[in-house]
């Protein structure tokens, strides 16, 4: 078939509007993968409200007392156990008392060893401010400190956050990530030599 002006034109046409297309397709929402400010403010957002439900305040805002009772004490939000309250060795477990925990809510004892909660806020020494995205999903995942280290220990829920989709988990690190830094060295675990029988079973 003999082409005439006119197909040559439309073909012309129809590659034009084609690359376009592509060129439209291709056209990125934050620079090399980079995530948006308005992505970034989303994710903040959801974070927040993810640790808000999620019960982080829990344990890791530590405790006081108030007309009501003990309660989380908001002035210090995430902050881990608190480095001016030294606890004294745990009493002895007894019969189904298994465990013990601080007035605080941020140290516990049991089959597993004395655990004290993290300092979630972005303090680059005592706090989660060196850690990157990955390192916080690879801790979820894995049960293990940013996904290689020490076994993380009981009363932290890892296997609840596990269960979040990637995108959650970035989001809750995006709300850690953006609460002022404050210094509060939590002390290291007391990891029992031996768990007994009953923490294994777990
Ligand atoms: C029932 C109590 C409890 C709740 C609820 C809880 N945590 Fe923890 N968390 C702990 C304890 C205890 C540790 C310290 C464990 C250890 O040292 O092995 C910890 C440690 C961590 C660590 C540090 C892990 C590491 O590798 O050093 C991160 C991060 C963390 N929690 C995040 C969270 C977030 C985010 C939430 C809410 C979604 C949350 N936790 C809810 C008790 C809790």
């Amino acid at each position: 078939m003999k082409r005439t002006h006119a197909t040559t034109t439309v073909m012309v046409l129809a590659m034009a509007v084609f690359s376009g297309a592509l060129l439209r397709a291709k056209a990125p929402a934050g620079q090399d993968g980079a995530v948006t400010p308005d992505k970034q403010k989303a994710r903040v957002e959801r974070g927040a409200h993810l640790v808000k439900t999620m019960a982080c305040h829990d344990c890791h805002t530590p405790w006081t007392m108030g007309p009501t009772g003990p309660h989380p004490d908001m002035t210090r939000a995430l902050t881990g156990h608190p480095s001016d309250v030294v606890m004294p060795p745990p009493p002895p477990a007894s019969g189904p008392w298994i465990g013990h925990m601080a007035a605080t809510n941020t140290a516990w004892a049991g089959p597993w060893g004395v655990s004290f909660t993290a300092n979630l806020t972005p303090d680059k020494e005592t706090g989660l401010g060196a850690w990157t995205e990955d390192m916080f999903i690879a801790t979820m995942r894995t049960g293990r400190h940013q996904g290689k280290g020490r076994r993380i220990l009981p009363p932290m829920p890892v296997q609840i956050l596990n269960a979040l989709d990637d995108e959650d988990l970035k989001s809750v690190f995006a709300y850690l990530q953006s609460l002022p830094p404050v210094k509060n060295k939590v002390p290291a675990p007391i990891e029992a030599a031996e768990p007994p029988a009953a923490a294994e079973k777990k």
